[in-house]
């Protein structure tokens, strides 16, 4: 894994340390190059100043005048060189070091200077020679004025002829001097601004990923406990990303915990109050010693019905745990919804009856989906038990069923209690009961609609209900008629 506080280390490192070096081997370069051509411009024109010179004092064929001899001098001294001066055949006539007079030189420099060519190399400094030196042949040459060629105008032009060549090589000393103490110049100043650019660098990197560790600081106090409320916010866009996404992961947790802990509260109450009245019908009927058998026989009655209490809380309880459980693996299958429903509202008839309730089913059309029967099942029987229990004497309930060609809607209308609009949102909630004392009249645990809602949105349905008090609550659920898993 890369480190952020590394790479913006080696980025500007980089991004410092390339121009530096370029900007080092360019300077270099270009003054070697330009102090050269200078060099040379100069003792060419030198050098061709004292050719005239030659001409005019016949010096290739006499080597003794004095003025001549007495330039050559002072030019070699001055560039520190040496001079060859060569004639027609290739014979050295003058060398200022006095070696090679009288010998033949030859070269192509030579040649091709004999053809009107000035020739100028430059031989950089190396091990075999310290400090490099310029070379240069140029030819020596002769103006004469000759009639021209369709001469009957009488005109006359210029003809140039090479007499001889001159062979010049000095020293570049003072250049390679220049050159080396900029080089050793530079390169100090480049170690200090390399030294310069890495503190800078590390600095950088150090500042810029400390919001980075802040914020990994702040969640690992979050995780060990030391702290629970929200981060600060960052002056960094992407860092405030990262707090916000963190927050909103907190606050969920939070809601999650609180919830639970509501949960768990709401459990044990509701278990423990069927208990509370188990213990108090038993503890009277303890007191009361030889009682009479009718009110034995009531009060244990009444225990069997605390216990049936009891009983189904825990059965709901199971069947909600059971379905957070298995929430991602239903057993979906077939269904005919028709058939299904039918045989709810037969077994839920007697007790509509009982509490002098008609209800009513109408089919729209025949209706096959692919859902999970027993959780469909518990969703009707919910549902219906709800209109039923929350009726009134002679009410209604009536069950429609349709759909179109994505969703089926089941549709549970009662001419009951209502739910009053302050409650309606919180219907879903485990143990939620609209009117503590009526309901318990009627009994229920409150978690029915929860069971409902969770199997609902297991299939990716929908559920919404409407209500008006005293009037009725109408209860429209849509399903999808094929099944769709979560992540597809
Ligand atoms: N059709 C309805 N008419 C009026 N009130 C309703 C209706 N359906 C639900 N309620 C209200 O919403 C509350 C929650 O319903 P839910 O079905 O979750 O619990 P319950 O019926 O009290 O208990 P159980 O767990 O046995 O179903 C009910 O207590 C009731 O106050
Ligand atoms: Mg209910």
């Amino acid at each position: 894994m890369r480190s952020l506080k590394v790479r913006i280390f080696l980025i500007i490192l980089l991004v410092g340390v390339i121009p530096a070096l370029i900007l080092r081997a360019g300077i270099v370069a270009n003054y070697e190059k330009r102090a050269i051509n200078q060099r040379e411009t100069v003792v060419q024109n030198q050098m061709k100043i004292l050719a005239n010179h030659l001409i005019t004092y016949n010096y290739l064929t006499d080597t003794s005048s004095p003025v001549i001899n007495a330039e050559l001098e002072m030019l070699t001294n001055l560039y520190d060189g040496r001079v060859l001066i060569i004639n027609k055949s290739y014979v050295v006539v003058k060398d200022t070091y006095g070696i090679s007079e009288g010998k033949i030189a030859i070269s192509e420099e030579v040649s091709r200077s004999f053809k009107g060519e000035s020739i100028s190399n430059y031989v950089e400094a190396d091990e075999a020679n310290r400090d490099g030196y310029i070379e240069m042949t140029i030819p020596i040459m002769e103006t004469r004025l000759v009639p021209a060629m369709e001469s009957d105008s009488g005109k006359e032009e210029e003809v140039t002829d090479v007499k001889g060549v001159m062979l010049i090589s000095f020293s570049a000393e003072s250049i390679t001097v220049i050159k080396d103490l900029l080089l050793r110049k530079s390169t100090i100043l480049e170690v200090l601004l390399i030294i310069a650019i890495v503190g800078v660098a590390a600095f950088l990197a150090v500042i810029l990923a400390r919001p980075f560790n802040k914020v990994t600081n702040a969640i690992i106090d979050v995780k060990e406990g030391r702290r629970s409320d929200a981060l600060p916010v960052s002056d960094y866009v992407e860092t405030t990303h990262i707090i916000d996404a963190f927050n909103q992961l907190l606050e969920r947790e939070r809601i999650l915990n609180e919830s639970r802990q509501e949960f768990v509260a709401n459990v044990s109450h509701e278990l423990k109050t069927p208990l509370t009245s188990m213990k108090v019908l038993a503890d009277s009927l303890l007191e009361m010693g030889d009682a009479d058998p009718e009110l034995y026989k009531e009060f244990l009655s009444d225990i069997a019905k605390e216990i049936d209490r009891e009983n189904s809380i825990i059965t709901d309880l199971l069947a909600l745990v059971k379905m957070d459980k298995t929430a991602n693996e239903p057993n979906i299958s077939k269904v005919k919804i028709n058939d299904l429903l039918e045989i709810i509202l037969k077994r839920l008839r007697p007790i509509a009856r009982k509490m002098d309730v008609e209800v009513m089913l109408e089919c729209h059309r025949e209706v096959e989906a692919e859902v999970d029967e027993v959780k469909m099942s518990l969703i009707i029987s919910n549902l219906v038990e709800n209109a039923i229990k929350y009726n009134k004497e002679h009410g209604h309930v009536n069950v429609s069923l349709d759909a179109d060609h994505q969703h089926f809607t089941l549709e549970v209308k009662d001419t009951g209690i209502g739910i009053p609009k302050e409650s309606l949102g919180h219907i879903y909630e485990r143990f939620y009961r609209v009117d503590k004392s009526h309901s318990r009249e009627i009994g229920g645990t409150g978690l029915g609609l929860a069971i409902t809602k969770n199997a609902i949105s297991m299939h990716r349905g929908t559920i919404k209900v409407t209500s008006e008090e005293n009037v009725g609550t109408t209860v429209l659920v849509s399903i999808p008629l094929i099944y769709v898993k979560k992540d597809q």
